[in-house]
């Protein structure tokens, strides 16, 4: 039987002498070959739904960098997609989508079942990769958090501090639960899916979960991930699952135990020292390289780089930015990256 995978290993807690990499939005416009790729789809949705060139984004960076785990090249925006909103890319400014304000908005939407058929490509996108992927590498699907995508789907597009979606809980709040409980069921479904088409870890991306304070961020950044995650569980016992509550601070204290996942991801607003000793005692740890080290590069990235791996060494560890690789980086300064980590 081949040795288990590296990243898998990690998960399970074990601590190795060198941590599995990968990079969020390691597919991206930072890559001459990805740019390419997406012209020849025409858009970034096209490019998500046509399964043979969303594998080969996905595969790109594999065969660059030998990256330990690969990410489906997706976006968490098609499960609203899929739920019946209306979703386009606007260049330059990010996603637009149909809003919901109202009761009738809500009653508009599909039910869960949805995310069967109309997310099949992406299914299919799964399946080539299993094929394709290099034996030593390892297929992480993903989703987006309920709060999140309710965030883009409230508002209709990316808010700097998620106010629309504020509004709504606060002033419906039986009307935000139902948006709530329809991702839950909705991303449950979606993932088990990916699942079956051969994703070997999933990751829930909760990128504005720092802006739920209190209780909160109980009902609506924890309640869900751990609904959903218990739910993968019972259908799903041996699939890792990663879960990003992304700007939490204090409150990634206890948050894997809280909710089952066997690893949280980290931005970069706490020191990886910090890591070690509030998170990394309860299990895996991933994350917290700032996304700009890879736009600067040079000795900053190099001793950031070796002081994230020094201090999580004594615990499992993935090695990952504390949030996406951004367009203006240089493809060279992920190399530096990741000499640095494999030679600490
Ligand atoms: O990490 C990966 O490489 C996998 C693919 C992936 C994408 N988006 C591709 C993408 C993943 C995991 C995501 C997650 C995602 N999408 C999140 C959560 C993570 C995070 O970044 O906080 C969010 C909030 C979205 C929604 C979204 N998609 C926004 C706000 C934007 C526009 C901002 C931007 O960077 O342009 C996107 C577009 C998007 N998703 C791109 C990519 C590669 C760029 C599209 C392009 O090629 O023009």
């Amino acid at each position: 039987m081949a040795e288990q995978k590296t990243i898998l290993r990690a998960l399970a807690g074990e601590r190795l002498p060198t941590p599995p990499i990968w990079m969020m939005r390691q597919a991206g416009r930072y890559l001459p070959e990805y740019r390419a790729t997406r012209a020849q789809a025409g858009d970034f949705l096209s490019l998500c739904y046509n399964s043979e060139l969303a594998a080969e984004v996905t595969l790109q960076p594999i065969r660059r960098y030998g990256f330990d785990a690969s990410i489906l090249f997706s976006d968490i925006l098609l499960l609203p997609q899929a739920l019946g909103a209306d979703l386009w890319f606007v260049t330059g400014e990010g996603p637009r989508l149909s809003t919901i304000q109202s009761q009738a908005d809500f009653d508009a939407l599909k039910t869960a079942d949805a995310v069967h058929d109309t997310l099949s490509p992406i299914y299919e996108t799964v399946r080539i990769l299993r094929r394709e992927l290099p034996r030593e590498t390892t297929l992480i699907g993903f989703a987006g958090a309920p709060w999140t995508v309710a965030t883009y789907m409230i508002a209709g597009r990316g808010t700097p501090d998620q106010g629309p979606a504020h509004a709504l809980k606060d002033q419906n709040p039986e009307l935000f639960q139902q948006v709530i409980d329809l991702l839950i069921e909705g991303t449950v479904t979606y993932l088990s899916e990916q699942i079956k088409a051969g994703a070997e870890i999933v990751k829930l991306f909760d990128s504005w979960a720092g802006s739920l304070k209190g209780e909160d961020f109980d009902r609506y950044a924890l309640e869900p991930a751990k609904r959903i995650i218990s739910a993968l569980k019972a259908m799903h016992p041996d699939t890792p699952i990663i879960a990003f509550p992304r700007g939490a601070g204090e409150r990634y204290v206890g948050f894997a135990k809280a909710t089952g996942a066997d690893c949280v991801a980290f931005d970069d607003g706490v020191t990886a020292e910090w890591m070690a000793q509030h998170v990394q005692p309860d299990g895996c740890v991933q994350g917290n390289l700032k996304s700009s080290h890879m736009v600067t590069g040079g000795a900053a990235l190099v001793s950031e780089t070796r002081r994230i791996v020094q201090a999580l060494r004594n615990g499992p560890h993935i090695f990952n930015l504390g949030h996406g690789i951004t367009p203006d980086a240089d493809p060279e300064n992920v190399q530096l990256m990741i000499d640095t980590v494999r030679s600490c």
